[in-house]
């Protein structure tokens, strides 16, 4: 058998929090305040990640397919900058797998030495993902870790000394806003070595028509992830939302950057959840809001991996550049002729 997931066996932070009560106290936060707000992290409940695995197959949703052109165009370029012989090919939040095939599929074929670790939380999609590994690839070296980033990432370099190349697909970061970004980027950083290699996507600036169609799909998979969140409070803390009495609404906001995704309550109702002992009034039309998923320039990309202590290797696009792949390299020793005297 060559491939196999390893579960983290120590103690660790996450274990000390329970995770439904997180979400408890979260969604009590969030539908408090003015505005109400929820967080994105919760659209990925299982149900959540099937719908997010839809949402990639939708024609609207461009970040995908560009994504899979960059891989396409420069998995060669990739290969070329990693400089050591024998690697570990590293993967946050791996999903199924479809995109880093491309790159497993060539560093095989060329007989690069290396080992794929994905890191994902969920125990389910690892066990999907290395499932279809063995399938395609039955060469392929892979070790799955389920665990928290940060984490994995700990157990990782206890484990190797290895160079490591670090894939962070997909626009993950867009999430963040600034300074969330430059903290979880300073940490990964911090989780590596000198020389260490980092790809992450980042979905450009363009045509707001476009970024709009791409998050008000037709088929209406987008309005029912969105709606998940609602559906995940009935479920997980007893709440008793109605679905039908809410619209998925997402816009761009040219100053914010981002696409904003919202859920409007389309009456006066009050909603009681059973977990909070707790009841939230909404207004007509009053909103939640529910997801930043922000949009860069260039010149943000730059800036970013300045602060963080990265230094830019390369900017791979695909042939309409829409998005970016882009590879920094862990920069840990700084030279002499820095240092002010
Ligand atoms: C997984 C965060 C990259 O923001 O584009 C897709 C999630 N939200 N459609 C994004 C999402 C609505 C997606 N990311």
């Amino acid at each position: 058998m060559p491939n196999a997931y390893k579960v983290l066996s120590h103690l660790d932070l996450e274990d000390l929090i329970d995770p439904h009560q997180e979400f408890a106290l979260d969604v009590l936060v969030g539908l408090s305040e003015t505005p109400k707000r929820l967080s994105s992290r919760y659209f990925y409940d299982d149900y959540g990640s099937q719908l997010f695995q839809k949402i990639m197959d939708l024609p609207e949703y461009y970040l995908t397919r560009c994504e899979f052109d960059v891989l396409k165009r420069h998995k060669k370029g990739i290969a070329d900058l990693i400089k050591s012989k024998s690697f570990n090919l590293v993967e946050l939040g791996a999903g199924d797998g479809r995109k880093t095939s491309i790159l497993l599929e060539h560093f095989l074929k060329n007989k690069y030495d290396f080992t794929y670790i994905p890191i994902d939380i969920s125990e389910g999609a690892m066990k999907i993902l290395m499932a279809n590994l063995d399938r395609q690839f039955p060469e392929l070296h892979a070790d799955g870790i389920i665990a928290e980033y940060f984490s994995g990432l700990k157990w990782l370099r206890k484990l190797t000394d290895r160079r490591n190349l670090v894939l962070f697909l997909g626009s993950n970061l867009g999430n963040f806003n600034k300074p969330q970004s430059r903290v979880f980027l300073r940490n990964l950083w911090n989780s590596l070595k000198d020389g260490d290699l980092l790809l992450t996507g980042f979905d450009l600036k363009k045509d707001i028509d476009l970024m709009r169609r791409a998050y008000n799909d037709s088929k209406g998979i987008t309005r029912e992830f969105n709606l998940n969140l609602l559906r995940r409070i009935n479920r997980d803390l007893g709440g008793n939302f109605d679905l039908t009495k809410f619209n998925h609404f997402a816009s761009y906001h040219v100053f914010s950057g981002a696409m904003e995704s919202y859920l409007v309550s389309r009456e006066k109702q009050v909603v009681y959840v059973d977990a909070l002992n707790h009841a939230f009034d909404f207004a007509p039309w009053e909103p939640i809001h529910t997801e930043y998923s922000y949009k860069y320039l260039e010149s943000d990309i730059t800036d970013l991996a300045e602060a963080t202590g990265f230094e830019m290797k390369a900017q791979l696009y695909d042939s309409k550049r829409y998005f970016v792949d882009s590879v920094w390299e862990v920069q840990k020793i700084s030279s002499v002729d820095e240092i002010p005297d």
